[in-house]
């Protein structure tokens, strides 16, 4: 936090911070793994890279390098003994004034989570049932979407909330326009006869990092993937539909709204893309190491001092 390894209890914020008012801060989930050789986080470079893009939409200055950043990230993992982890580092405006014109100093926390299982086991060979939600997506005309900014979740958590008291498991939501925009943390993709459809930044998507991972381990097993605009009627003829994130990873979706996908069973491509995934994110595919920031293993140092 703020430069310091700060123990969990003590990781305090003051109540007159700016983001937390007002959403101003940016963040990013990254997750760890185990692997046959110590554990790997996976696109570290490219997660403090995309931290770095939402801070300068939101003209916050990073008071750290890059490098310093990826240090800390596993600095918090090897303190603590992680393997499999899931890792947030959080870029907000801290305490000066609640004036919407403050200039507040720019703080930086590194938060990190052992074990996460945001699908279980089960539910992956199920696949999940997704919802379009009655919610838009928040435009690209009304704030930099292709940022990961805090305030712009709370269009995510209202998506999600609704989506689950209804009886699904994840919401999808169109854009202005009543296309396709994306789930409220993941992105979207179809299959129709052998050819994967995703759109971009221009129906008001994030950018996912493992979107992009998916485009290029599709694009190496020789499928065609096609980039553009994707409409509820794409949906209905999709013999395919997953979900991309690192939290989600590649999660297929059986059921659309109460319909069946396909034969309501996860699809062969999904199911062919979301096993290289696994086995890349573990470190069995060395034509894919360069997304793979490798460490040991060690013991916790314990996080009791808060020192350097
Ligand atoms: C709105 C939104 N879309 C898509 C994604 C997936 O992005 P990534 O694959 O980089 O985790 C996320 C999660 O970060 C998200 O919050």
């Amino acid at each position: 936090m703020n430069g310091r390894y700060v123990a969990w209890g003590e990781s305090n914020v003051h109540l007159s911070a700016h983001a937390l008012h007002y959403g101003t801060g940016v963040y990013e989930g990254i997750r760890s793994y185990r692997t046959a050789d110590g554990l790997a986080i996976l696109r570290l470079k490219e997660h403090i890279d995309r931290l770095f893009n939402s801070a300068a939409c939101y003209d916050m200055a990073i008071p750290y390098t890059k490098q310093q950043l990826i240090d800390a990230v596993c600095g918090v993992i090897q303190r603590n003994g992680f393997v499999e982890s899931y890792i947030r580092p959080l870029v907000y405006m801290g305490s000066e004034s609640l004036g919407i014109r403050a200039q507040c100093p720019v703080e930086v926390a590194i938060m990190a989570w052992p074990n996460i299982l945001h699908v279980s086991p089960e539910n992956r060979m199920k696949g999940a049932k997704l919802s379009i939600s009655r919610y838009r997506k928040i435009d690209n005309s009304m704030v930099p979407v292709s940022a990961k900014a805090c305030g712009q979740y709370i269009n995510a958590r209202l998506a999600t909330m609704d989506a689950i008291n209804r009886g699904y498991d994840e919401a999808l939501l169109l854009n202005q326009q009543g296309e396709i925009a994306e789930a409220a943390v993941a992105n979207l993709f179809t299959v129709r006869k052998d050819v994967l459809y995703t759109n971009d930044q221009s129906s008001s998507i994030l950018m996912g990092i493992t979107r992009d991972a998916v485009i290029q381990i599709a694009n190496s097993l020789g499928y065609k993937v096609q980039v553009g605009t994707i409409t509820v009627h794409d949906l209905e003829e999709a013999d395919e539909i997953f979900l991309t994130g690192t939290a989600c990873e590649v999660l297929s979706i059986t059921n659309l709204d109460g319909h069946k996908v396909g034969g309501g069973q996860p699809g062969t491509i999904t199911m062919q893309i979301s096993d290289i995934y696994d086995r890349i994110k573990t470190g069995q595919v060395s034509a894919w190491e360069h997304w793979l920031h490798r460490m040991p293993i060690i013991q916790a140092t314990g996080d009791k001092a808060a020192n350097h």
